[in-house]
């Protein structure tokens, strides 16, 4: 298990399988139900791809919070990583465990060569808003997301 936090009393791992059950519990929190059978398959399909990485912070021998990070190439930027989703339990908020996982997820970036991190957070997350800027991070730009369903 690595060091971050655990003078706090909690830890930053690597993600597995036997988390899917709590990080489906967690995405929960965040505006995402999903089952945990659903979630093992992603965790799976994530966990092939070395340009992915999925952490979670684990307090009192439960998994209490989690943050997926990627990798993004693209034209016209140089690439950079980009979080797809942070989520710590209602009940251990306010304890340094957000700021815990966006380090690790920081690391990981850093160790792929990546020179930046970006994420799209929803406008009406406010408080996310907050401990972003907290954490480092600055807005630099709005703009809608757009989808199309391919049946
Ligand atoms: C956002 C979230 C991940 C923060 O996790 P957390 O573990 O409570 O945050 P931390 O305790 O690590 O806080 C780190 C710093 O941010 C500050 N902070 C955290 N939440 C804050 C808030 N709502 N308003 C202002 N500052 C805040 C803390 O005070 C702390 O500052 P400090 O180090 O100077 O004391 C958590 O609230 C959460 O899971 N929210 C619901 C899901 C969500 O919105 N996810 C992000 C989607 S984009």
């Amino acid at each position: 298990m690595q060091a971050i936090g655990t003078a706090t009393g909690f830890a930053i791992r690597a993600a597995g399988e036997g988390d899917a059950e709590r990080i489906a519990t967690l995405s929960e929190q965040l505006g995402y139900p999903t089952d945990a059978e659903a979630m093992l398959k992603r965790l799976r399909a994530i966990g092939r791809r070395p340009d992915h990485g999925v952490f979670v912070a684990e307090a009192e021998g439960n998994v209490v919070g989690w943050v997926h990070v990627y990798a993004v190439a693209a034209l016209e930027s140089p690439a950079h990583a980009e979080i797809g989703g942070l989520v710590v339990d209602e009940a251990h908020r306010g304890r340094g465990i957000g700021r815990a996982l966006m380090e690790r997820a920081e690391a990981w970036a850093r160790d792929m060569g990546l020179g930046a991190v970006r994420l799209r957070s929803n406008v009406i997350r406010a408080e996310a808003h907050a401990f972003y800027e907290r954490i480092g991070y600055a807005q630099v730009k709005t703009q809608k997301v757009f989808a199309k369903a391919l049946t």
